[in-house]
């Protein structure tokens, strides 16, 4: 199945809360939902999942390898023991999280074993996520655009990413927006706001939808049911040219994610 535009994210979720949140997103119609092996909630990601009753070919799942998985010999049996907590047979799309801290395991080896990976059916697609353009271009390098279902980054009003963007656009990569209410910031934004009032929207719809009418996929995440409930409708919103304007000129640059293991942003 192709990615839902809309997926529900995972992030900071443990335990019941991460059970809960992904029961309550394939309950309200959430066909996608965003794991890592970081999160250290892939067994109750799966607990939901299996609990769902949602057919397995109508959601579709994506978890992302860990920075000390990414070695050639590594990265494999760490994704079958994701899909063991997950109780999958397989992704659907299998990311590199982070590019290997210091460049110690070059893109080329992670991205060859992603496609092994690929080719042994553990996952239907492939991609990266916080890839720079230079690193972009080593993944292509590598494997081809053709194989790189998505690069996911931080975008959100604050943080508009537009190079990466333009570059993954031309490259035929997609977008996948991660932290696209800027982990609730957008809430407090009076452009947002007053954009949110004339359309009798909620903020986080008005910053979902701007980030949807720019073709992304984003995936927003909530502990609360009637958030998730709200988040998923943005896809019914539609803004204005003018609406988008506005939006685009809020961009600061403001990156909330920014270990000291990321790569350097350019
Ligand atoms: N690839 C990466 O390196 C990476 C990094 C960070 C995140 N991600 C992914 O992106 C997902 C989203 O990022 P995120 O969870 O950090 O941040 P986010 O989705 O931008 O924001 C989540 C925050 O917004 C609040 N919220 C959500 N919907 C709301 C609504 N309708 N009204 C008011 N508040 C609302 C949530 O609180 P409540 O729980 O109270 O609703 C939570 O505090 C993550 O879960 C993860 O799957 C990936």
């Amino acid at each position: 199945m192709n990615m839902p535009s809309i997926g529900a994210g995972t992030f900071r979720l443990q335990g019941q809360q991460a059970i809960d949140s992904v029961a309550n997103a394939l309950d309200l119609g959430y066909r996608h939902i965003d794991t890592a092996q970081i999160y250290g909630n892939e067994a109750e990601v799966g607990q939901a999942l299996a609990a769902s009753g949602v057919a397995r070919g109508e959601v579709f799942v994506t978890t992302k390898i860990w920075t000390e998985h990414l070695g050639g010999d590594k990265l494999i049996p760490s994704l079958k023991e994701s899909l063991h907590k997950l109780r999958l047979d397989a992704l659907d799309l299998t990311l590199i999280h982070w590019p290997s801290p210091g460049g110690m395991v070059p893109v080329a080896e992670s991205m060859a074993a992603l496609l092994e990976a690929r080719r042994l059916g553990l996952t239907r697609a492939i991609g990266v996520s916080n890839f720079t353009i230079p690193l972009m271009r080593e993944a292509i390098e590598a494997v081809g655009a053709a194989n790189i279902a998505t690069n996911q980054v931080e975008l959100h009003p604050y943080l508009q990413n537009r190079e990466v963007a333009a570059f993954a656009q031309a490259q035929g990569i997609a977008l996948t927006a991660y932290m696209p209410l800027a982990y609730g910031k957008v809430m407090h934004d009076p452009v947002i706001g007053a954009i949110a009032a004339r359309l009798g929207a909620s903020p986080a719809q008005v910053a979902l939808s701007w980030s949807l009418a720019k073709g992304h996929t984003v995936i927003p995440s909530s502990t609360q049911r009637a958030n998730l409930a709200s988040n998923l409708a943005a896809r019914d919103l539609m803004l204005t040219p003018v609406d988008i304007a506005a939006i685009d000129g809020l961009d600061r640059g403001e990156r909330l994610v920014d270990p000291d293991f990321a790569p350097a942003w350019g």
